[in-house]
């Protein structure tokens, strides 16, 4: 039988997992809900689905095994509780929450519930996140720097600390995450931000730039530093300095291993990793095993807790110490 999927949140993620999801055999899209009518309308007649401006009627109705929930970093929270309340699988976009400790409840609900869950940390698929995993196994980490320097997104509700988080939250995350995924987990942060470059942007009230030091339970150490400021050129992903070598990856493009006297080592991703991470979500259902899911909703709380933890940092100029929130 078909694994029936109902949408809430019909924006710009949206619309790449229902790419994704119409390429998958034995997968339909049969209800949709957006607060905006004309998206809602638009998106559900492309899948021939239900359409709804209220999650709690699309949910009433039923007919659903799973929810995808693609919403703004504000509008998480009581869609999500509904969502377990009638005991449907969830794949939810990141940030999954602008609040840590919020999240941190729905994931102890999630887990009463044993409900199978995966998050939109898609960076996790790259194969060349396999390849760097193993570099890793031979090479030790001296120092890591990360990045996410860019431009500004143009959805109105990015640039607004309280909808968003700011970029530490909802962008530089991916960066976060991924040093979780590769490194562990991280044990305190101290981070400082900047404003005033972009005055100009109508309520924008958040840090233009950062820099975030990770201290790791293994003793590592990693600067990770942000701008969104850019309106030329970007950089996003790792430099990783060990003692015989230095790994390069590139976001979502490239890890190039450099090493003495010998020409660069180049690997590019090959795989539809965004497709992957709907394959395994999908798969989980279908076979009720939860193994290749690589960023379920409790692990994605843990990055969460770490860019709030950068923000809280950048507010009170003080190390802020992580400790495990699920
Ligand atoms: N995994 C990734 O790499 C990746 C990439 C892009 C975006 N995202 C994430 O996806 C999320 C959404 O981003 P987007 O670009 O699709 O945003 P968007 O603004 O384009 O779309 C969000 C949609 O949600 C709707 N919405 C808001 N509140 C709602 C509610 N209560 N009920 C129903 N609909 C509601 C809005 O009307 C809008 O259509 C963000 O958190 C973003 O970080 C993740």
């Amino acid at each position: 039988m078909a694994v029936r999927v109902g949408f809430i949140g019909t924006g710009g993620i949206s619309r790449m997992h229902r790419r994704n999801l119409t390429q998958l055999p034995d997968v339909e899209i049969v209800a949709m809900c957006d607060v905006v009518e004309e998206k809602v309308q638009e998106a559900a007649a492309e899948h021939s689905a239900r359409a709804y401006t209220d999650y709690r009627k699309m949910l009433r109705k039923g007919g659903l095994d799973v929810v995808y929930v693609c919403l703004p970093p504000f509008a998480h929270g009581k869609v999500e509780n509904a969502v377990i309340k009638k005991g449907l699988h969830m794949f939810v976009e990141k940030p999954v929450h602008v609040d840590a400790r919020k999240a941190a409840a729905i994931a102890r609900k999630i887990q009463d519930a044993g409900l199978i869950t995966a998050t939109g940390y898609q960076d996790r698929y790259l194969d060349i996140i396999d390849t760097l995993q193993g570099l890793l196994r031979d090479h030790k980490p001296g120092m890591v720097m990360g990045y996410w320097m860019g431009g500004m997104p143009g959805v109105a509700w990015w640039r607004v600390k309280a909808l968003s988080g700011g970029q530490a939250v909802e962008q530089t995350t991916h960066i976060f995450d991924m040093c979780r995924y590769l490194f562990g987990e991280v044990t305190e942060v101290y981070a400082g931000g900047t404003k005033g470059l972009m005055a100009d942007v109508e309520d924008y009230d958040i840090e233009d730039a950062s820099a975030v030091t990770l201290r790791f339970a293994n003793g590592l150490v990693a600067v990770v530093f942000s701008a969104c400021f850019l309106s030329v050129g970007n950089r996003g992903g790792l430099d990783i300095f060990c003692k015989d070598c230095f790994i390069e990856y590139k976001e979502r493009k490239s890890i190039t291993v450099h090493r003495k006297g010998v020409e660069p080592e180049q690997s590019m991703v090959e795989n539809n990793y965004q497709l992957a991470t709907d394959t395994a979500f999908i798969n989980a259902i279908k076979t009720g095993d939860p193994s290749q899911i690589k960023s379920p909703y409790a692990d994605a709380v843990r990055s969460l807790e770490l860019s709030t933890a950068a923000n809280k940092s950048m507010e009170t100029g003080k190390p802020v110490r992580l400790k495990p929130i699920v």
